[in-house]
């Protein structure tokens, strides 16, 4: 066991520390960084979706009055290559993805680039392209690993031979569209190159992860680059990973020594510059006995990565986990297509992959005549059934029994479609929820005592929005034993200690853990006798528990829908989320990080679609007035609630991370409450009104 660390600070629903200054404007963003005369940058894309650039007519950009240089593969800087294709960018004429970055202008106002981006001509050779995910193409293959490095298949049993056996069973096959992340703050980098190195204000979840991944393809020793990252509007795991802008900046202001340059994204261009969720195509299979007790449980997933990159989406994976089977398989296949490169979005494998078995897992509670809630809590398994080790904890089953309670759920008819009111057939559904609790050693904090007597917390860790400002001087004022108006953070520099992304949930675990053993050596080494200046750095290895214990949160998504009889609309009163999630720091921001990833959960239910023109190879819908995203109007009441949870494993907070969780199993509790409403079932998201009025 870890010694949990005593909660003073941390429980209080404290204010953002950084919410003044966000409010007021004072709080910079990466574009609003105040540099001496900037340049600005704006991207040329590629207009086919395969073949290379012959020829690039750049004459008429050029001689706008205001333009500084147009980069082309021609004249860009050169880069190091065989590291990251997405990233080598303007090295080659080949295109291989409409939207590719095949130039840039350099111009004195952002207006200026843009228009001169727009006059670049490009002649293209043009070759075939295939964008068309499909189960039945004969070149799928199987990935090595899957995101972030686990098995692409698992199996035991024979999951045939049981489906043959059951009582009862599902074979039926889900879809998820793909999705693009869309944070409110577009991808941004300020770039800045002098004798000191290359400065980078980037828009990013992590500034040593930006870092580490941008040297190589510049060829600079790392210790040349620094990253800032103060303030972020948001990410959603679209600037976890480096993507191909932030060369761009870089290799803008090489070609201009001296000078800084800006570079934002426009909301256009993040549609295929910026990473994406691929589709799936889920093949679903659930056995039972006549309890209800599941024999069988697989889903064969199908997906897509880009032809130069892959990213295999780990679809798969909380099939091999959620529940107890005796025969078990799970498999990933990948198209290599003419695409933008998938990355990550919100609860990457856990999101796409809780929709086809948790719908599956509704059928079967109607084939078996159970309660989907009890149907649940019968398949709750003794141990991990992926690893076969325990759980450090987890709590599904007091999640769906609270979340039941709450939501009202026993007043629930039995059979699909009882219920019209004033024309709306009306409905309620659940899903299951789980999130993996990662953790990467290697995390360094410093603290220092000020003159004040206040202390000041370093680490290297993004705050996207989450709140991790807040927690963070939270968990560092219990570690340290003071009021956390004693506490002064310092965050989003690579100047400071080393720290992992903003990214799998896994922030708090990790920089809490580094700042609790920085503030323990510092309270060991100094005691009483701490004067002004001392400070001490601590660096985490990795947690001796993790290999003995499965650790992940788990939770319970209530939904209420309601389908008109007549036009199929779709309105969705009530959503509940219960979790166990271990610890919560901060309840102020912590609703908030569930209450958004229901949101988005709602979001990826009723509306999200990149609608792709095979044609043409891109999406059309690449904007917020065609990409639809849930508004307030979409859910009338929507709730989290979180159980107690006392984790002594995870970490010395005992937290286990809450951002990515509450996408998880929305989309399924609100088409299996479709369902009850209506007695259709949709497999295929999005849950529109045509779905219902075939
Ligand atoms: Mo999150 S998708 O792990 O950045």
């Amino acid at each position: 066991m870890t010694e949990l660390l005593r909660p003073r600070s941390m429980g209080q629903a404290r204010e953002r520390v950084d919410g003044a200054a966000k409010v007021t404007g004072r709080a910079r963003y990466a574009f609003e960084q105040p540099v001496e005369r900037p340049a600005y940058v704006h991207p040329v894309q590629a207009t086919i979706a395969r073949g290379r650039v012959r020829t690039m007519h750049t004459g008429d950009a050029a001689a706008l009055d205001g333009v500084l240089t147009v980069l082309t593969p021609d004249n860009a800087p050169l880069l190091a290559t065989g590291h990251d294709p997405e990233l080598e960018i303007l090295q080659s004429p080949e295109v291989a993805f409409r939207g590719q970055l095949i130039g840039a202008v350099i111009a004195e106002t952002p207006e200026t680039a843009r228009q001169a981006a727009g006059l670049v001509r490009a002649d293209y050779e043009r070759q075939p392209h295939d964008v068309t995910l499909s189960p039945e193409r004969d070149d799928l293959y199987r990935p090595d690993v899957v995101n972030p490095s686990l098995p692409t298949d698992t199996g035991q049993g024979d999951v045939d031979a049981a489906l043959r056996a059951a009582e009862h069973t599902v074979a039926a096959t889900y879809t998820t569209a793909m999705y693009h992340n869309n944070p409110m703050e577009p991808h941004a980098t300020v770039a800045l190159w002098d004798e000191g190195g290359l400065t980078l204000h980037d828009s990013t979840q992590g500034v040593h992860a930006m870092r580490e991944a941008v040297a190589p393809v510049l060829g600079l020793d790392k210790e040349r680059i620094r990253v800032i990252a103060r303030y972020v509007g948001g990410g959603f795991g679209s600037k976890g990973t480096a993507h191909a802008h932030i060369v761009l900046a870089a290799l803008a202001a090489k070609r201009m020594p001296g000078r800084p340059v800006k570079l934002a994204l426009t909301r256009q261009q993040m549609f295929s510059l910026a990473g994406y969720r691929t589709p799936t195509i889920q093949r679903v299979r659930l056995a039972a006995d006549a309890a209800g007790r599941l024999t069988a449980i697989g889903n064969d997933v199908v997906e897509q990565t880009s032809r130069i990159k892959e990213f295999a989406e780990q679809t798969g994976v909380p099939a091999r986990t959620t529940y107890a089977a005796p025969n078990r398989r799970t498999t990933h296949r990948l198209a290599a297509l003419d695409v933008p490169v998938p990355s990550w979005m919100r609860a990457p494998g856990e999101c796409p992959g809780m929709f086809g078995p948790e719908v599956a897992m509704d059928e079967l509670a109607e084939d078996c005549g159970l309660d989907p809630v009890e149907l649940r809590v019968r398949n709750e398994p003794e141990t991990d059934p992926d690893t076969g080790l325990p759980f450090s904890s987890r709590d599904l089953v007091g999640c769906l029994h609270e979340g039941a309670r709450r939501f009202g759920w026993q007043r629930r008819e039995r059979a699909p479609r009882s219920r019209i009111e004033d024309g709306w057939w009306t409905g309620t559904g659940v899903a299951s929820s789980t999130y993996p609790v990662h953790s990467a050693p290697g995390t360094s904090a410093t603290v220092r005592l000020g003159r004040d007597g206040s202390f000041e917390v370093l680490i290297g860790a993004v705050d996207i929005g989450t709140g991790a400002w807040t927690i963070l001087t939270q968990i560092a004022a219990d570690a340290l034993g003071v009021p956390a108006e004693d506490v002064h953070l310092h965050l989003g520099d690579t100047d400071l200690p080393q720290a992992p992304v903003a990214g799998g949930s896994s922030g708090t675990t990790n920089w809490g853990t580094a700042i609790v053993e920085a503030a323990r050596s510092f309270r060991e080494k100094y005691g009483a006798d701490a004067g002004p200046g001392d400070e001490l750095i601590a660096t985490v290895p990795a947690n001796p528990h993790s290999d003995r214990f499965a650790m992940r949160a788990f939770g319970a998504q209530f939904a209420e829908v309601r389908v008109h009889a007549a036009t199929g609309e779709v309105r969705v009163p009530r959503l509940l989320g219960v979790f166990a999630a271990g610890r919560i720091v901060n309840p102020r921001t912590a609703r908030s990080q569930f209450i958004g990833g229901m949101t988005m959960g709602l979001s990826m239910a009723l509306h999200e679609d990149s609608v792709f023109d095979e044609r043409f190879g891109f999406v059309v819908n690449h904007d917020l007035a065609e990409y639809h995203i849930a508004a307030c109007a979409d859910v009338e009441s929507i709730e989290a609630q979180w159980l107690d949870e006392h984790d002594p494993y995870v970490n010395p907070m005992g937290t286990k991370g809450i951002g990515e969780i509450g996408i998880v199993g929305t989309a399924a509790a609100i088409a299996n409450a479709a369902y009850h409403a209506t007695g259709v079932r949709i497999r295929d998201l999005p849950v529109t009104a045509d779905k219902f009025l075939d």
